[in-house]
């Protein structure tokens, strides 16, 4: 059988945390397609003025290798900007679209995250949840997470900084961060990392059941 899990939301929401949780529940493979957008991002920062011009930002996005994925070196504010100007811009989200399609149709399936996976990417996906929590709970966690990673931010940066994003994520012509109308939304705001993966791991059991009989 097949099943493929859609994880949206905005930033530091904890789409990244469920969706590890989830993939390693249902013994799934996990593509975290920030770090896509983040690799190009990098890029950008590092090439020049003209980086955010659309033709120069899709070669960017073409010659992205595995090797510019690393997560470690990924996971700074200042990319976390560039990597949203360089997903507003339509062709690179175009050369990005073959990839993670593929990656969702592999036999088995999958489960990926990031902002359009249910709205553009698998539109048919078995189950579609959108994570999300209050500007202050994001902020806070992020810049927890900045601090344990060795970066010097101050928390109202932070919150400035995930704010503007989610509203170019959020307003952008291509690919929005929208919730799809079939998801399933849930506000982890109040909950802990263990409450918020055993409640989506409650309505994914119920769904993972349906696909099996489907199949
Ligand atoms: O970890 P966080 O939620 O802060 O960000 P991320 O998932 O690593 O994504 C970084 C940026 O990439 C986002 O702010 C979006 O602009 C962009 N992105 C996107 O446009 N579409 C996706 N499917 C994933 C990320």
């Amino acid at each position: 059988m097949k099943f493929v899990v859609a994880i949206d939301g905005p930033a530091a929401a904890g789409k990244g945390t469920i969706a590890k949780a989830v993939a390693k529940h249902f013994n799934l493979p996990h593509l975290d397609t920030g770090l896509l957008y983040r690799g190009i991002g990098k890029k950008a920062l590092a090439y020049s003025r003209t980086s955010y011009y659309p033709e120069v930002a899709k070669q960017l996005a073409l010659d992205l290798k595995p090797s510019d994925l690393n997560p470690n070196e990924l996971r700074t504010p200042e990319i976390a900007e560039a990597a949203s100007k360089v997903a507003k811009i339509t062709e690179v989200r175009e050369v990005l679209l073959d990839f993670q399609r593929s990656f969702a149709n592999q036999d088995g399936g999958a489960v990926l995250d990031g902002r359009d996976i249910g709205t553009v990417i698998c539109p048919d996906a078995d189950i579609k949840l959108f994570i999300t929590a209050s500007a202050e709970v994001r902020s806070y966690r992020r810049y927890k997470e900045l601090k344990n990673n060795g970066h010097d931010v101050e928390l109202e940066s932070v919150l400035q900084d995930v704010v503007s994003r989610d509203k170019r994520d959020a307003e952008r012509e291509t690919s929005p961060l929208v919730i799809a109308k079939d998801a399933i939304k849930i506000d982890t705001s109040s909950l802990t990392i263990k409450d918020a993966v055993e409640v989506a791991i409650s309505y994914l059991n119920e769904k993972y059941e349906t696909a099996k009989l489907l199949k």
